[in-house]
């Protein structure tokens, strides 16, 4: 691979700032300086440093988001900014796509990844991922709707959901929902099966990973790699 192409796949230097840094002599390949960006290297032996700092090379990316309001979970849309705008340019690049949906005014944790196998594994109905939604609903809702929740409903198509968990807050109006499916809307469908409206909806953990309390709506993150293991982990 091209050096300024290893660079730019990692998200380090675009082509034509590799090339200036070559030119400052401010990378370094197995210790030694390359005066050009267009020398091939080998991405998975050779130990390249940009102005100083090792860089990793990477077959997969994986990105943790925190989705905000209005943004649909998709990679183009003719009408909505789509999840993929708030990330770098190259990033896009590297085909990242969402790993599941969250309806365009539900926020929270989103996971990106180029990795399909790994994507398709998470969001496969048998491996029962869980996910994790803080809610808030228009009406209180009872103990005797709480047990159909976990029981499983009927929805309005007549899927009827596996069991699902439901933490209720002393409000009665809001609480944590945990899903191990990944219906079409699933929770508002839920919860108007109970005649009742879904008001707010935040996904707060996705099998392994949880939203840090840290990274402000909008943001992202690579994951850390012990956030990657665990997710490689439950997609086995
Ligand atoms: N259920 C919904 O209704 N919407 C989401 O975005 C996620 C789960």
């Amino acid at each position: 691979m091209r050096l300024d192409k290893f660079l730019s796949v990692t998200a380090t230097a675009t082509r034509s700032e590799a090339g200036k840094a070559a030119r400052a002599g401010q990378i370094t390949v197995n210790g030694a300086p390359v005066k050009k960006a267009d020398v091939q290297i080998d991405p998975e032996r050779d130990a390249v440093c940009y102005c100083g700092t090792p860089v990793c090379y990477k077959q997969y990316h994986y990105v943790l988001l925190n989705k905000p309001d209005g943004y649909v979970s998709a990679t183009e849309d003719g009408r909505d900014p789509t999840v993929l705008e708030l990330l770098p340019p190259q990033y896009t690049a590297f085909g990242l796509f969402p790993c599941g949906r969250l309806d365009k005014h539900t926020l929270g944790l989103m996971l990106l990844t180029d990795n399909g196998d790994v994507a398709h594994r998470l969001l496969s109905p048998r491996r029962h991922v869980a996910k994790r939604y803080a809610f808030r609903c228009k009406f209180p809702l009872t103990k005797e709707e709480c047990e159909r929740f976990r029981e499983g409903l009927v929805l309005e198509d007549g899927y009827e959901t596996k069991p699902a968990d439901i933490e209720l807050n002393a409000d009665a109006h809001s609480g944590v929902i945990t899903l191990v499916e990944g219906k079409y809307h699933q929770i508002k469908r839920m919860l108007e099966a109970l005649h009742n409206q879904i008001t707010y909806l935040e996904r707060i953990s996705f099998g392994p990973l949880t939203l840090p309390a840290d990274l402000p709506r909008g943001a992202w993150r690579e994951l850390t790699a012990e956030e990657e293991q665990a997710i490689l982990d439950a997609a086995k």
